[in-house]
Parts: C-alpha cells; structure tokens; sequence
C-alpha cells in the first residue's frame, strides 16, 4: 500500500516537468504581448474610430466569432494583405498564432474582456 501511494506521489511530482517540456516540444508558446502590438500596428490602422473599417477591439467579438474569423482564409487573407500594403510588413503565421491567442483571451465573453487601450 505504502509504495503505491510513493509511485503516485512520484508521478504527481514528475507530471508537471512531463507537461511542460512536451508543450515545449509541441512548438512555440502564443505570446499574448506580442499578439497585442502586432494588432495595434497591423490592424488598428483601419479599424478605428472613424477609420476605413469598423471600431475593433479585442472585446468587439466573443471568443466563436474571433475563432471563426482566424479560420476563415478569405477574410482574414484579405485584411493581411491589406494590411501588407500599407505597413510593407507581411503577418506571418506565427505573428497571426499571436494575435489570435491575444484577441481571444480578451473577447467579450472571455474572463479578461479588454479594449486594448485604443
Ligand atoms: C487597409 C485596412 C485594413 C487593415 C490594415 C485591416 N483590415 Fe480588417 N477589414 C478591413 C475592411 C475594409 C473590412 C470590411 C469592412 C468592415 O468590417 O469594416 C475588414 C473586416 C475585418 C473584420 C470583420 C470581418 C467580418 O466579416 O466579420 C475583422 C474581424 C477584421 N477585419 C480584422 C482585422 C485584423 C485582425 C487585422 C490585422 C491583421 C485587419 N483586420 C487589418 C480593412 C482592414
């Protein structure tokens, strides 16, 4: 019984070194700050107050629309062109990783809603 409850302290003890060196492995953690910059040069350009496209903010949409909107080629294709053509910086798909995990973990609906200041 006694050795039992060693191992399971054991494996308690080992399980969090196992978590974080795997997610390590499984690539880049997003950073949050990085994304949030990103979305102030690369975005807000456009979508300010009175600008050439809507008000947005990480709160302007829940969490499913933000989702949604990642995935979608098209659309989010073409506000990073448009984006490109104005600034000469290209997102690439690490930036974008960024920038979606900081607008998602400020939604409307998320625990954090934020306006990113702006
Ligand atoms: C050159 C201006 C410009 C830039 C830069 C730009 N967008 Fe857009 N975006 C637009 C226009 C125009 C629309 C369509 C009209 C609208 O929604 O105001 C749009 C639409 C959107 C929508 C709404 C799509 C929908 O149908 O729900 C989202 C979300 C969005 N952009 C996010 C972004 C993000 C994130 C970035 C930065 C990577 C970005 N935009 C950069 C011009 C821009």
């Amino acid at each position: 019984m006694l050795k039992v409850r060693n191992i399971a302290i054991a494996l308690l003890l080992v399980s969090p070194a196992l978590f974080f060196s795997s997610a390590a492995l499984a690539g880049k953690r997003p950073n949050p700050n990085r994304g949030k910059s990103l979305f102030k040069a690369t975005c807000k350009l456009c979508h300010i107050k009175d600008g050439e496209a809507k008000f947005l903010s990480p709160m302007s949409k829940t969490q499913a629309q933000w989702e949604r909107f990642f995935k979608n080629e098209k659309k989010i294709g073409a506000c990073v062109d448009a984006s490109f053509k104005k600034t000469g910086t290209k997102l690439s798909a690490d930036d974008l990783n960024n920038m979606s995990y900081y607008l998602i973990k400020h939604a409307a609906d998320s625990d954090q809603p934020e306006t990113c200041g702006q």
